[in-house]
């Protein structure tokens, strides 16, 4: 039996098995297998270590918050399970240091296990990180963690062959830890939590089954409060689709997959008709592009350049534009920034510029009627009335 383990805890390959068995994948976005990951950071030498990615730099998140107060001993649950069969000695638990409750809670949670009581089992270290988009990128998070700035660092190396304290680490998200516990039970369902926002009753975390419907997700958060135009699904870094057959998708990430569609970090987000589409995709993707971390050129100049694109479509000295040429000066025109998002895919060092690109992308199809229309007849009486959920409101 491996250092550290006990007697109820699986082998590694044991715990690869029944991973793989379930077909367990990330829940921090990539949908990555999971089983694969902890397979290669078994693989590597040296011994490793674990971070619990509760970061959750995406506004219209809370799902892991949630987790990490109302469910902490499930999270644990998984974590020191998985710690034990990789015979993991060092575990870092990073929590977004604006959530000081959130780490109370995890903390009082780590005092009470009786697997760690008296110094036994792994060091398990709750650390507050950067709030921000990118920081909850792994080798962001795995260069903070380091001493650096929270920013993302060149691949190779990987973080499964050197990250925290150059060891082999498993970077996974909180909710994914969480379910690992479950299948290692016996209790996985292929069931997840998603944060339901936007123009519904209330911004909800609610634990949906792969046959649940945006609309059953939507009731329950209490229902919309305005008649729906289109649902935002993944987040900011994800893709738009059109009320009302939006409704009717199930939330089942294979069958999302196969139509262009995901939950990202299980974000559904409804859009209501009174809030103008244009104003709304222009305000994210100008946040967006503030969460670069300002060190590659596609992700500072290409993003600032769909914002500044999108920008000009409500703003008042927008009116009766034709498609422009993007040259200096000239109003971009909706082909342009077309074409500056396919310019910024796979030109980052992560995969921030990809995730608004394709937000973008998606926006100008669903909302195409709206984008020909501010192109036309410049900005409507809605735009600039603003979202009803700001970023830092939600993230509050
Ligand atoms: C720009 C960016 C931001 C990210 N932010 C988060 C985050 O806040 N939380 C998270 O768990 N993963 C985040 N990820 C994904 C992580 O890099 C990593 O893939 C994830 O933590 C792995 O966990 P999983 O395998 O359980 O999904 C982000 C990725 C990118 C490209």
């Amino acid at each position: 039996m491996a250092r550290g383990a006990r007697r109820t805890d699986p082998t590694v390959d044991a715990l690869v098995d029944a991973l793989e068995r379930a077909g367990l994948r990330g829940h921090g976005g990539a949908y990555f297998p999971t089983a694969t990951k902890l397979r290669a950071v078994a693989a590597q030498r040296g011994r490793p270590a674990i971070v619990v990615n509760g970061s959750e730099g995406e506004p219209l998140s809370r799902k892991d918050r949630f987790l990490l107060s109302a469910r902490t001993d499930a999270v644990l649950d998984g974590v020191l399970a998985v710690a034990a069969a990789l015979s993991a000695d060092t575990v870092v638990i990073a929590v977004d240091g604006q959530r000081v409750k959130t780490i109370g809670r995890v903390q009082a949670a780590l005092a009470a296990r009786p697997e760690l009581a008296d110094g036994a089992g792994p060091a398990v270290e709750v650390v507050a990180v950067p709030a921000g988009f990118v920081a909850g990128q792994e080798t962001a998070l795995i260069n903070f963690l380091n001493g650096g700035p929270a920013k993302p660092t060149a691949t190779p190396p990987f973080v499964f062959e050197r990250g925290l304290a150059r060891r082999p680490t498993l970077v996974s998200n909180v909710e994914t830890f969480a379910q690992i516990g479950r299948v290692l039970t016996g209790n996985y369902d292929a069931s997840r939590w998603v944060t339901v926002s936007g123009a519904v009753a209330k911004t909800t975390v609610v634990a949906v089954g792969p046959a649940t419907t945006v609309a059953g997700a939507l009731n329950a958060a209490g229902g919309v409060t305005d008649p729906p135009s289109a649902v935002l699904l993944g987040g900011y870094g994800g893709v738009w689709a059109a009320a009302p057959d939006a409704l009717e998708l199930v939330l089942d990430e294979a069958t999302l997959r196969t139509r262009g569609l995901t939950l990202g970090a299980g974000i559904v987000h409804v859009l209501g008709e009174s809030t103008c589409a244009v104003g709304e995709v222009a305000r994210i993707t100008r946040w967006m592009a503030c969460q670069s971390s300002g060190q590659c050129g596609p992700c500072v100049f290409g993003l600032d350049a769909i914002a500044g694109g999108l920008e000009q479509l409500c703003s008042s000295g927008a009116r009766h534009r034709v498609e422009g040429d993007g040259e200096r000066g000239a109003p971009a025109g909706l082909g342009q920034i077309e074409r500056w998002c396919a310019m910024v895919v796979r030109r980052g060092g992560c995969a921030h510029p990809d995730g608004v690109a394709r937000f973008v992308a998606s926006a100008l199809s669903v909302f195409a009627e709206e984008f020909s229309d501010h192109v036309t007849h410049g900005p409507c009486e809605r735009c600039g009335t603003g979202a009803s959920d700001q970023p830092s409101l939600l993230a509050a």
